[in-house]
């Protein structure tokens, strides 16, 4: 269970979350949507711990232990994975290296590396993924959209059992939505991880059913619905959806 309690996030001087509250059982997804810029990502950020933000007020605890004091790789050793926004290239590391060594560091001491490139190899092949970028430079050259299936790869290797998704859907095709929507459905229901999906699209959700959608705005949830949230925003706007009378 990730409980977020009273949060409130700075960065250079600038007040983002403000009291933010939030609690996500196993096993359940919930969804944010918001207009740009009210703190979405940050959010995403503050929970990996992304040193640039100063958590000025607030807990984040997950199974009971406190994720402000950890270090990014303390969260995703606990489980914790982003997929992110804007994922970047890293030039001279593979994919296969990256994987690896992550799974390695997490204290897979032994990995057979034929059963490690085999389950690589399966994983591209689900995304409908070109094979021969596994040993390429992380992103290097890749779409918008291929960035965003190579996260998904990720995902499906270092099994987590938290996944933040910061607009999974943006810039991917509608054939491609699908691909990644089942894939990430597939490993949510054989893990029953817990999913938190920031998104302006409801979309994705005709896949990804979920059980609470969130609007957040200026750094907090201001209204809490179920999937009807979503379509609603996406015919009216946050601003009218947020007025309404709750559903
Ligand atoms: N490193 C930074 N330096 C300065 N300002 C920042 C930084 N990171 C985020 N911000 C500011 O914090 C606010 C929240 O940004 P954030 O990326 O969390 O928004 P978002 O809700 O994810 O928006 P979008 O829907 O456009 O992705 C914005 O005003 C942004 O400019
Ligand atoms: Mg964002």
């Amino acid at each position: 269970m990730l409980k977020i309690h009273n949060l409130s996030v700075e960065v250079k001087d600038k007040k983002i979350l403000k009291d933010l509250n939030l609690t996500i059982n196993d096993g359940e997804v919930h969804v944010i949507m918001g207009p740009n810029g009210t703190g979405k990502s940050t959010l995403s950020k503050v929970i990996m711990r992304d040193d640039n933000f100063t958590v000025t007020k607030g807990t984040i605890k997950y199974n009971d232990k406190d994720i402000l004091s950890l270090t990014t790789d303390e969260v995703a050793r606990l489980g914790i994975f982003l997929a992110m926004q804007y994922p970047i290239s890293i030039e001279g590391v593979s994919n296969a290296d990256m994987l690896k060594s992550a799974l390695t560091i997490r204290g897979e001491k032994n990995i057979n590396l034929f059963k490690f490139i085999t389950e690589l190899e399966n994983a591209y092949d689900e995304l409908n993924f070109d094979k021969s970028t596994i040993h390429s430079s992380i992103n290097e050259g890749f779409s918008g959209g291929e960035r965003k299936k190579n996260e998904i790869i990720g995902m499906k290797i270092l099994k987590p059992s938290f996944i933040i998704l910061d607009e999974i859907d943006s810039g991917v095709d509608v054939d491609n939505l699908k691909v990644i929507s089942s894939n990430i459905l597939k490993y949510k229901n054989e893990s029953n991880a817990s999913l938190l999906i920031i998104t302006h699209y409801p979309h994705i959700l005709n896949y990804i059913k979920p059980d609470y959608v969130h609007i957040m705005k200026d750094g907090n949830i201001v209204k809490t619905g179920t999937s009807h949230l979503a379509d609603e925003i996406l015919k009216e706007g946050y601003e009218a959806s947020i007025m309404k009378e709750d559903l």
